[in-house]
Parts: structure tokens; sequence; C-alpha cells
């Protein structure tokens, strides 16, 4: 099985977590767009979504699917979407497709966080995928500075502007033994908009697509 067929498996069973007549949180990447395809399949069931980028939002539209402002929604049932690297206590690393600050802020409104994921994104220390931090432009050298204080090495996201016109800066050669002081630290940077440390808010439930099917941890 390839690891797309195995983003596609978790993905799809994640449609069993989609209430009827509720409106869903959706994030971001090539898991989440799977699910999409699925969420497509029931778009007559929904009343919609809020959806955490330009890119999902323009899919779930083709697949007449309506997207809510976030500020018209108070609270989501569900908030689905993938991670980048998840360890055991269902912290995660984020924003590899430079999403992260709409996918913490959709998260923060829904009930349950479902992450999908393939097998390839189970780490015990989250840390060997770079993590993103999305940083205001002016402060771009300043944040970056303070990063290697903190004991990475940040790079700059050539080319990449945010959806919020900010910058990324990818943070390499980080091993996180405590995910929510690590958040903490980077969140106080003046000039730090969001890190993609997700351990404040962290999955729920866990599906991950293996070559036997979906397996599903809550
Ligand atoms: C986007 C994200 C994605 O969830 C993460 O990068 C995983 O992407 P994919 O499903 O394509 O592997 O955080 O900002």
């Amino acid at each position: 099985m390839t690891q797309d067929e195995m983003k596609k498996a978790a993905g799809w069973a994640a449609l069993e977590y989609v209430e009827e007549g509720s409106i869903v949180g959706v994030g971001t990447g090539s898991t989440v767009n799977h699910f999409i395809d699925a969420l497509g399949t029931m778009s007559d069931k929904i009343k919609g979504a809020v959806s955490s980028s330009i890119a999902s939002t323009e899919k779930l539209e083709q697949l007449g699917i309506k997207v809510f402002d976030c500020n018209e929604v108070a609270s989501l049932s569900v908030y689905v979407d993938g991670a980048d690297e998840i360890n055991p206590a269902k912290d995660m690393i984020k924003g590899g497709g430079a999403a992260l600050t709409r996918e913490k802020i959709v998260a923060a409104i829904a009930e349950k966080f479902i992450c999908i994921v393939d097998g390839t994104k189970a780490v015990d220390v989250l840390g060997q995928f770079p993590l993103p931090v999305e940083v205001i432009p002016m402060a771009r050298s300043y944040v970056a500075r303070e990063l290697v204080r903190l004991g990475g090495d940040p790079v700059y996201r050539e080319g990449v502007v945010t959806d919020n016109g900010n910058v990324i800066l990818d943070v390499h050669g980080l091993a996180i033994d405590s995910p929510k002081q690590f958040e903490d630290q980077v969140n106080a940077l003046a000039g730090v908009v969001t890190v993609g440390l997700f351990a404040h808010r962290g999955a729920d439930v866990v599906i991950t697509g293996t070559p036997n099917g979906a397996k599903i941890e809550e």
C-alpha cells in the first residue's frame, strides 16, 4: 500500500465522526484532501464547514459544501486535520503546509480534534520534522536569533507567504521533551504569530492509515 493510500484510508475513516446537520472544522493538506473528498459524499447532509486555508476552502466549495466564516460559528463538534508528527501523548507538529495559524484557530473552537495520519507520522519525541513558526515579516531575523538561543536551527522558508501575509521559519535540530513548555516559550517571542506545536490543544482521536486499514485511538 502506498503512503497516499494510507492517507486515504485515514481520511475516509474520519467520516464516522461527522454528525448530520453539523458544521465541520476542516484542516489542510494531502490527507485532509481525502477527507474533503469523503465529506463531499454527504454534502447534502451537513450544514457546512469552517476551513483552515484558502486551498481547503476552494476544494470544499467545488464539492458544493458551504464554507462559513470562523467568526460566524461559536463552536464545532469536530475538527479534522493532519499532522507532520504526532507523539504518544497526541501532541503534534503541524504547519508543513504553512496553514498552522488558521489550523490552531479552528482547532480552538472544536470540541474534538480528529487527527488523520499515515504511520510515518508517529514519533516518540517531536522535533525530527522541522518545527514551523509563522512570523511577522519584520521580526524574521530577531525571531531566528531567539530560536537559536532556544537550541534550534531556523531556516527561512523562501518564497512562501502564508494566507495571513506572514513568513515561515522551519526550526531544525530539535528534540522537544516538554512540548507545552516549548510551545509557550516560542509563542512568547515578539513577532511570532503561532508556533506549529499543538500541545496545549493536542488531538483527541488519532486515525492512522495502515496497510490493514484505519486504526483508531481515542
Ligand atoms: C498543514 C498541516 C498538515 O496537516 C500537515 O502538513 C500534514 O500534511 P499532509 O496531510 O499533506 O501530510 O499542518 O499546515
